[in-house]
């Protein structure tokens, strides 16, 4: 029996980790704000057999995200969490990102997922041990890109090394009041968010084996779960040259599009 909820279910890694948490002693919480998307994922773990509720909460807004995690967790014990609704953008063609989109990349990548761990924390620190001697699992969706400067991608690396730094950082603490809370760090998945990507993505993989390895190094109780192991050391050691020829090296594979090239407005 496991019961979890995932921000972002309504695509890509998310979606994956839905469809691999649905059995039928599951009960999973699926966020989005794709109603039809949401609805597919929803249809498709139901039938899996799996209890699922869905909930259109947007993780920029703090209060809905408190109101419906609170009320997953009445419902039965709320094992694990993963705060996974994030966007990606980066310099585009003009070679600069704006202030809007920055803004925006934040609000969702580094907001968002603040307003879902905390709450989670809270509820899971009033929660019974379960047989793994845990009160519950929190994972925070991250990005090897956490590990390095991003010309192309500025703001999007930089909300991904804050929020992998935060975990980490307040992981003891989470320990001590019975809570495993683990960064994630995956390199490129192929999901709709690296489709338009138009440079070369070395390991690209697909979002189930990404969500294999997320479900198996939560499992063992890793506290950071950096994949494929050889681009998270090659982003780390990139990360560690002086700034200028780490900078010098990154500015080779151009920027990711921006809110404009993906068609979306700016900010979304
Ligand atoms: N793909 C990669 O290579 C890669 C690598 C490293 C890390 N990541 C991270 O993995 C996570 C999932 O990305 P993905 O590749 O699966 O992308 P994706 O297919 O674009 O899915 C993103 C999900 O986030 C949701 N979302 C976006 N903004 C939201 C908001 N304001 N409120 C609620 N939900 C929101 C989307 O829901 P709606 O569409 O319904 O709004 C969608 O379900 C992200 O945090 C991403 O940064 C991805």
């Amino acid at each position: 029996m496991r019961s979890a909820l995932i921000t972002g279910a309504s695509s890509g890694i998310g979606a994956a980790l839905a469809l691999a948490l649905a059995d039928p002693d599951g009960v999973l919480h699926l966020g989005g704000r794709d109603e039809a998307r949401l609805a597919a994922v929803a249809a498709a773990c139901r039938d899996r057999g799996a209890a699922v509720h869905t909930c259109r909460a947007d993780v920029r807004d703090e209060r809905a995200m408190r109101a419906w995690i609170a009320t997953a967790g009445r419902e039965r014990r709320l094992d694990l969490v993963v705060a996974n609704a994030g966007i990606s953008a980066g310099t585009g063609t003009s070679g600069a990102e704006s202030e809007a989109q920055a803004r925006a990349l934040f609000a969702v990548n580094l907001e968002g997922v603040l307003n879902t761990v905390w709450p989670a924390l809270d509820l899971m620190a009033g929660q019974e041990r379960g047989a793994d001697g845990r009160r519950g699992t929190i994972a925070a969706i991250a990005s090897v890109a956490a590990f390095i400067p991003a010309p192309g991608a500025p703001a999007y690396a930089a909300s991904k090394a804050a929020v992998d730094a935060w975990v980490l950082g307040h992981a003891p603490a989470a320990r001590r009041a019975g809570i495993h809370l683990a960064s994630v760090c995956p390199g490129f998945i192929a999901t709709p968010m690296t489709a338009g990507n138009p440079y070369p993505m070395p390991g690209l993989m697909p979002a189930e084996r990404a969500a294999a390895i997320i479900l198996r190094g939560l499992a063992r109780g890793r506290a950071r779960i950096a994949f494929p192991w050889w681009m998270a050391a090659l982003a780390r050691a990139i990360g560690a040259l002086p700034a200028p020829w780490a900078l010098a090296l990154l500015a080779r594979q151009g920027g990711k599009p921006d809110f404009r090239g993906q068609g979306l407005r700016d900010p979304r």
